[in-house]
């Protein structure tokens, strides 16, 4: 853009060549973006401080400067670079942003001995501040941009950090929890071998063997939920199809095109898809139901759909036992936390679709 605007403040103003010089602000100097030919390769290449030369003059000043012989005028500083002997005149310009922060320098040089006018200065303030808003924005979105790395890489840092929390608790439930009703399992076997009063007491401890034992197929529900082994063994895919042999009920679809995902989003994707899946069992009704997963264009798309007895996506607040319902919430977070959109489509008697976006560039693997 600074090339750009070099040639036509060189054609505005009549003048040989022209350059566009910005201010990097860290290192307080001038540096070359763009010229006019023959020196439209020397971009990023020469420097000056401020103060030196008349650009620097002009940028430590926040003024402009009209110099009819520049051998004559103190300010100018020789560039070999940039041949400073082919050209007489040149006036000089600030470049100037919000709240009249100097963003850089336009320098206009004739070769030509000439005075640059009112006008010209009037000229090259409204280019030189149509060029500063741009060179403003250009940063603001370039540190926006690096913003939204940052927070990228904290969500997938937390994903991580979740499912970390989560493999360690599926350690606990079973070495812990699934050990004991093992052990608490026998003892009772046992209290009920050697009881006194053989009618109740056998009773009762039917009774606590069957608790027991129901007890320990929900833990092993709950460490088979938590912890996608599944995942780390097979990968994206072939997990989501295992997720579909186990609904019970409707005609399940699977269509999956390959693809490698970072693993916080394959962990967030396969979550969406079986609480997709467990919603369908639980409320849907339906008779088919259909996964599906693909990359378009770099974006990678799932939809988990079924043509069960639909509901009000806006209306739910509650399930059907009172209780707040977590399971559309968590899977919108989830898909928040790595940065998808995910939708819900759904009206009673029309099913249900579930369909998650990642866009493309959130998907890449480092
Ligand atoms: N595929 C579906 N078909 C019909 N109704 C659905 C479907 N998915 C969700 N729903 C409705 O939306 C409600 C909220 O779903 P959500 O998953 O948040 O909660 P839940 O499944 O009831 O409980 P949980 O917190 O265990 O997931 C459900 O109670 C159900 O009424
Ligand atoms: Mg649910």
């Amino acid at each position: 853009m600074a090339e750009q605007v070099a040639v036509v403040v060189t054609e505005s103003t009549a003048s040989d060549v022209c350059f566009v010089h910005v201010l990097d602000e860290t290192r307080q100097r001038l540096v070359l973006m763009g010229a006019t030919p023959p020196f439209t390769s020397l971009s990023g290449t020469v420097e000056l401080e401020l103060g030196e030369g008349v650009a620097g003059w002009v940028a430590l000043n926040a003024e402009p400067a009209i110099v009819p012989d520049k051998w004559k005028d103190d300010r100018y500083v020789y560039i070999p670079a940039l041949r400073g002997e082919d050209y007489e005149s040149l006036i000089s310009v600030p470049l100037l942003g919000r709240g009249q922060r100097v963003v850089g320098v336009i320098n206009v040089h004739s070769q030509k001995p000439r005075r640059y006018g009112e006008h010209d200065v009037v000229l090259l303030t409204q280019v030189g501040n149509l060029m500063a808003r741009t060179v403003e924005n250009a940063r603001l979105y370039e540190r926006l941009a690096e913003r939204e790395q940052t927070l990228e890489q904290f969500a997938a840092r937390t994903v991580d950090a979740q499912e970390m929390e989560r493999r360690h608790l599926a350690g606990e439930i079973h070495d812990g929890i699934s050990q004991r009703l093992i052990s608490l399992w026998y003892h009772l076997q046992a209290a009920e071998a050697f009881a006194v009063d053989p009618v109740v007491v056998t009773h009762e401890l039917g009774a606590a063997k069957d608790l027991t034992s129901a007890a320990l197929d929900e833990a092993r529900r709950a460490i088979a939920g938590l912890r996608p082994s599944v995942l780390d063994d097979l990968g994206l895919g072939p997990s989501l199809e295992s997720l579909a042999h186990t609904v019970a009920g409707p005609e399940v679809e699977v269509e999956i095109a390959p693809c490698r995902l970072p693993p916080h989003v394959e962990v967030a994707l396969y979550r969406i898809a079986q609480e997709a899946l467990q919603n369908v069992m639980k409320h849907a009704e339906a008779e088919r139901v259909t996964m599906r997963l693909w990359t378009l264009n770099g974006t990678v798309h799932l939809v988990v759909e079924d043509d069960g007895r639909g509901f009000r996506p806006t209306e739910v607040r509650r399930n059907r036992n009172g209780s707040p319902s977590y399971g559309l919430v968590g899977m919108r977070e989830r898909a928040e936390l790595v940065g998808a959109r995910l939708q819900i489509t759904s009206k009673p008697g029309t099913g249900t679709r579930v369909q998650v976006e990642l866009p493309a560039g959130l998907n890449q693997i480092d």
